[in-house]
């Protein structure tokens, strides 16, 4: 995606051939700032203080920090160091056990001499391949929405809510909710966005507004409890959100705040919609409530960081000085409320027929 004239994914290999760059998401949307990653611990650190996050582009980095480690020692043993490493930054977003899976089963078995050249390939193909689903993504959503718009008779621009920060920046490129909400808006289709602000790390409000503006897409930020409110006054035509980890069975694993949405969505007659790439179908899991769910720090919850009016970051508290607080980072909606899923092989039913029939090579 283009941030002014240029055209950046979130991660890529250096000039320098030997190192990763990645934008630091912890700095936008105030300053961008580009970080660079040498070893495979800044990968791992870069993913647990979320200077990268979204499931698709934790996948991808947890494959260059492999890369990274492979590059200084590729051992047996320091193949499955890396992979407990990597496996241990952030629990809920399985494209992360995906992308380590699919290093070490790239690795084991290739002499150790080899293992460098091939962890680095594994990583570029991981990035070109998330970027090639994510815009069949953009085209597959993108149907849905001019099907929805020559369907209704809108007298206002098709109005679309999301949830956290499904777009490029948490994804290598194009994103997933938000890549069918770009593809329509370059064909020319009026649309909006309301954007949950996603407390408490505000995704929405620093990450997909900073994203939909640079990309010129009529937004407006809303607090988090706002979306029922519009939904009851007819202001909502599709919520579309993206997912850290879908059951074989569909239901769906997404930032904190999800399932509200659904629920207030179902009792509106509004389509919901989950974009995903199959990377972040866990066939292991049926249920969705075996899912594991991210605690987070308290300090996330009881305190803000944002910008001054004199241009200076500065982290404020909220609560009373010795507040508890807890911070749940994901909830999961069940596959009943959800109107379908979005992947790069077609829209299915959340359940496991529907995505067995788009996906028959992975289904039992
Ligand atoms: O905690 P985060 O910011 O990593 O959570 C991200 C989300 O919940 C996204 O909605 C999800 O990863 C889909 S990203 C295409």
């Amino acid at each position: 995606m283009k941030i002014g004239d240029r055209h950046y994914r979130s991660i890529w290999l250096s000039e320098d051939d030997e190192t990763v760059e990645i934008i630091d998401q912890t700095r936008l949307p105030h300053e961008l700032v580009i970080a660079s990653l040498a070893s495979l611990e800044d990968a791992a650190v870069a993913i647990e203080t979320m200077q990268v996050r979204g499931a698709p582009l934790i996948g991808a980095t947890a494959a260059w920090g492999f890369a990274l480690a492979m590059a200084a020692d590729s051992a047996d043993e320091a193949v499955a160091t890396t992979r407990d490493r990597l496996i241990r930054t952030r629990p809920t977003a399985v494209n992360l056990r995906w992308a380590v899976d699919r290093c070490v089963a790239g690795l084991a078995r290739l002499p150790q001499g080899e293992r460098r050249d091939a962890a680095r390939s594994i990583a570029l193909a991981v990035c070109d391949e998330d970027v090639a689903i994510n815009a069949a993504i953009g085209e597959q959503g993108s149907r849905l929405l001019l099907d929805i718009v020559s369907r209704g008779s809108l007298d206002r621009p098709l109005s679309i809510l999301t949830h956290c920060n499904a777009g490029w920046l948490a994804t290598v490129d194009w994103g997933t909710a938000l890549a069918p909400i770009y593809r329509t808006h370059d064909a020319g289709i009026p649309i909006h966005v309301w954007v949950d602000e996603t407390r408490p790390r505000n995704q929405g409000a620093s990450l997909t507004s900073w994203e939909l503006m640079s990309h010129g897409v009529p937004h407006d930020v809303i607090v988090d409890n706002a979306g029922g409110h519009l939904m009851q006054h007819g202001l909502v035509d599709v919520v579309i959100t993206g997912t850290d980890r879908v059951s074989a069975a569909g239901d769906v694993c997404n930032k904190i705040g999800t399932y509200l949405k659904a629920l207030a969505a179902r009792d509106n007659g509004i389509p919901f919609y989950v974009a995903l790439p199959s990377p972040t179908i866990d066939w292991t899991v049926k249920d969705g409530r075996e899912i594991p769910i991210e605690e987070r720090a308290a300090e996330e919850v009881t305190h803000i960081t944002g910008c001054d009016d004199e241009g200076v970051t500065r982290r404020v508290r909220l609560t009373p000085e010795k507040a508890s607080a807890r911070n749940f980072a994901f909830d999961v909606t069940p596959s009943r409320l959800i109107t379908g899923l979005i992947t790069e092989r077609g829209v299915c039913p959340a359940s496991v027929s529907g995505l067995g029939a788009l996906f028959p090579e992975m289904a039992e």
